[in-house]
């Protein structure tokens, strides 16, 4: 009892925050919740039984975390039938076990006074609501892309696309396979394209939209979500970032970089859950050995079975090979010299962030409109040209690489990085916007 006093006078406020159970979900509601606990909030982080059971948590996370159901606790999403049947399972069961878990907090006398969650996850703030809680939801893709799946929610963007340029406001023309997939090729994943539209089924009765239009929502934009403390050595001493769903090899990789020069390295990665087509994988390898740099490449076990035959020896001397790497510190390295990336949102957010310039090859969702923003909007870097197959043949990936390792345009993109770098410091650092959206968020969450 006297420790539940104690918490209650040094907390302001107490969220929880429910994540989409994927890395690139976890990460940035992660980021959002430590900056949350630095201004007094007591954080719960809330992820699926099966999820929880993988996490490698660092010791020195103070971050609570607990668990709801999805209904497949013993494997989660692998052992579904199919995306509908988890993503329909995930809404049931997760409900239920999310208003037990609020339950539970309240008869042991913690008590909650927002939800956090991701947008993906829109019946939590139906429970919020049903408990008498306020509501956050954070949109973990870009502005551009919720843009895109708003505009079609409200049935102003029509699917299957018929036009040939779509223009929509705060966005420059789109080609249709600048969209995401899901749009682009309507019908391809259903459950998918449902969930994402879906986001805005009940938007209207959240408290908070963080990260999105001003003028519709009391937004909040929080991003970049890259730890302050990699983008400013100051903060070198606080190393309590965790919650890795896989295990990052990271010796070894930052043995690695520290003997390259600067700039010389070509990271590659591919994020969490990209399937990547065994001939793909091919082409990007001969790629890589044909541009004749330096290389890490993250292959996630799950694809080691796609690399070619003998690659990994062939190319020991230039090359290295990893499941996983601690990504903020790979691309915070002054050896890293590009990235060749699916440009995942948090990828992007990253590699925007440390200015690392980008050879776009997006795989699906919404890749391809960050690769199209990478490449003519921030001009941060290429999108590599695909065949008619959708394949990023071995010449076009060693092309782009070049380009921005040794190319005019590369040079033209380093100066660039060097500006979205500097405002991404800037965004996060105290008094920065993104910053004082948060003292926003906690002031009125504390006050009303
Ligand atoms: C998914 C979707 O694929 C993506 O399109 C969407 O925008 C977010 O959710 P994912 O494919 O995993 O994410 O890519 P990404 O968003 O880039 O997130 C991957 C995260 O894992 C990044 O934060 C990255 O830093 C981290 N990572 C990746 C590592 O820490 N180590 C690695 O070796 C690779």
């Amino acid at each position: 009892k006297a420790e539940m006093e104690l918490e209650k006078n040094v907390y302001r406020a107490h969220c929880l925050v429910l994540t989409y159970p994927t890395q690139g979900h976890i990460n940035p509601l992660l980021e959002f919740s430590k900056r949350l606990e630095h201004k007094g909030v007591k954080v719960t982080m809330v992820t699926t039984h099966f999820i929880s059971k993988t996490i490698h948590k660092e010791a020195t996370t103070s971050i609570a975390l607990e668990a709801i159901s999805d209904g497949y606790d013993d494997g989660g999403r692998a052992k579904a039938e199919s995306i509908h049947a988890y993503l329909d399972s995930f809404r049931r069961v997760g409900s239920q076990t999310l208003a037990e878990l609020l339950q539970k907090l309240s008869t042991s006398g913690c008590h909650v006074d927002c939800i956090v969650y991701d947008a993906f996850l829109p019946w939590a703030l139906d429970v919020a609501k049903k408990f008498g809680l306020r509501g956050a939801a954070v949109f973990t893709q870009s502005c551009a892309v919720d843009n895109i799946y708003y505009h079609v929610h409200k049935g102003v963007l029509k699917v299957p696309l018929s036009e040939t340029e779509i223009l929509l406001p705060g966005s420059p023309i789109l080609r249709p396979q600048d969209m995401p997939s899901f749009v682009y090729d309507f019908g391809s994943y259903p459950a998918f394209f449902e969930m994402l539209v879906g986001q805005f089924s009940n938007i209207d009765k959240a408290d908070w939209v963080v990260d999105w239009m001003a003028k519709i929502w009391p937004l909040r934009t929080i991003g970049p979500t890259v730890p302050s403390m990699f983008l400013d050595k100051r903060l070198e001493d606080d190393k309590n970032y965790g919650f890795d769903i896989f295990k990052p090899n990271t010796d070894a990789c930052m043995k690695w970089l520290n003997g390259r020069p600067k700039g010389s390295v070509v990271y590659v990665s591919f994020g969490s859950v990209a399937a990547v087509e065994v001939e793909q994988m091919e082409e990007i390898a001969w790629g890589l050995r044909m541009s004749n740099r330096c290389f890490l490449w993250v292959v996630r076990e799950s694809e080691e079975v796609k690399l070619p035959k003998n690659f990994v020896e062939e190319t020991s001397e230039k090359g290295l090979v990893v499941r996983w790497c601690p990504q903020l510190e790979v691309l915070g390295h002054e050896a890293v010299g590009c990235f060749v990336t699916h440009c995942g949102w948090n990828s992007t957010l990253e590699a925007l962030s440390f200015g690392v310039p980008m050879v776009g090859v997006p795989h699906y969702s919404d890749q391809s409109t960050n690769a199209k923003y990478i490449m003519d909007v921030w001009k941060m870097g290429l999108k590599a040209p695909i065949d008619e197959k959708g394949i990023v043949r071995r010449e076009a990936a060693e092309q782009c690489i070049k380009e921005i390792m040794e190319g005019e345009r590369g040079k033209e993109i380093k100066k660039n990085a060097f500006k979205w770098r500097k405002l991404a410091k800037e965004a996060v650092d105290e008094g920065g916007s993104s910053d004082k959206n948060i003292d926003e968020f906690v002031a009125k969450l504390v006050n009303s």
